[in-house]
């Protein structure tokens, strides 16, 4: 896969960031997913490649836009395959919370799990604790295994988890084994990519969120080196059927992170609201600042990018 074009992508986070960034704190989650949804596809459309959406907003008779099988690009040059989350971390966005960003991984043509939207059970860790992790085991076992790894008291690891009701007894389970909690609103990738991160203080992201979001983390990880691991978890017969239909049929299949993203990938984010990793769009006068990374597994190369955007001097796309 040609290097230059992490360059390409990153306009496309940098163009959805910037559209999904004047709906922040608005209240409208759905005026600010349609406007990072509506840049990115501009966006898309304006790169020389044959693009396919595996991971996007669903399926196309729920999604008008970049969905699940949409082609994007120009139809000329290589085929490659999507992972994208315009806003992931849509409330975030629309409460004005920390962590919402645009996203977008690339792999060539297959390389993807072709994950159902429906939920996955998911860990991650960062290089520290690679094979460390096993969906298998409870989580307690893997807090000590992590641990081990890392050579870190259980006391002095901090585990990442969405605040949900469906992670009751997990959450009960990290604090009898003594670990201490973040709990998020939203936003797991931005969580899983954190575990990587030394200053974000966070050791192991652990809990249930969105599967498509599971494949788009495994991409950010294979980058920098982390380890991730998934396992479907449907949340009903029609979510079984869909999963079928994409030609899983093993549900208890716990999905290693090479099994979810393949071969070279690159991950394209930029920062929405203000994040932990990444700062949200800034306005001046004229224009806006942005934060982005990009990251490719081939080369281990993590950038940041910071970029001045001047609207009155913007092409039109
Ligand atoms: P959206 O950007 O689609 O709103 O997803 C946000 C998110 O928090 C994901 O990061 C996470 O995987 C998923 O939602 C969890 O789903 P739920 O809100 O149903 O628990």
């Amino acid at each position: 896969m040609d290097r230059n074009f992490a360059m390409e992508f990153v306009r496309v986070t940098e163009m959805a960031a910037l559209a999904a960034a004047r709906f922040m704190g608005r209240g409208d989650e759905k005026a600010a997913d349609q406007a990072a949804v509506d840049a990115m596809r501009r966006m898309l459309n304006s790169i020389q490649f044959n693009g396919t959406v595996v991971i996007g907003e669903g399926e196309r008779d729920e999604a008008p836009m970049l969905y699940i099988g949409e082609k994007v690009g120009t139809g000329q040059g290589p085929r490659l395959d999507l992972a994208l989350d315009p806003l992931e971390g849509t409330t975030l966005c629309a409460n004005g919370g920390v962590n919402s960003i645009a996203v977008i991984a690339i792999a060539e043509e297959g390389q993807f799990l072709h994950a159902p939207d429906t939920y996955m059970d998911k860990i991650a860790v960062g290089p520290d604790a690679v094979g460390a992790i096993d969906l298998n085991a409870t989580p307690t076992q893997n807090l000590k295994e992590i641990a081990k790894a890392k050579k870190k008291h259980l006391e002095d690891m901090t585990v990442i988890i969405l605040d949900r009701p469906r992670h009751k007894s997990l959450i009960e389970e990290v604090r009898r084994a003594g670990c201490r909690i973040w709990l998020i609103g939203d936003g797991d990738v931005s969580a899983a990519i954190a575990t990587c991160k030394p200053d974000s203080g966070v050791d192991v992201l652990m809990g249930t969120g969105g599967a498509p979001e599971g494949v788009i983390a495994a991409a950010a990880l294979r980058c920098v080196g982390g380890d991730f691991q998934g396992r479907l978890n449907a949340r009903n017969t029609d979510e079984v059927a869909r999963a079928a239909k994409m030609g899983i049929t093993d549900m208890k299949r716990v999905y290693g992170i090479n099994e979810l993203a393949k071969g070279n990938v690159m991950f394209c984010a930029t920062g929405v609201t203000q994040g932990t990793f990444l700062p949200g769009v800034r306005y001046f006068s004229g224009g806006a600042h942005t934060s982005s990374m990009v990251m490719r597994s081939e080369s281990g190369t993590t950038r940041h990018i910071e970029a001045q955007h001047h609207f009155d001097r913007k092409p039109r796309i």
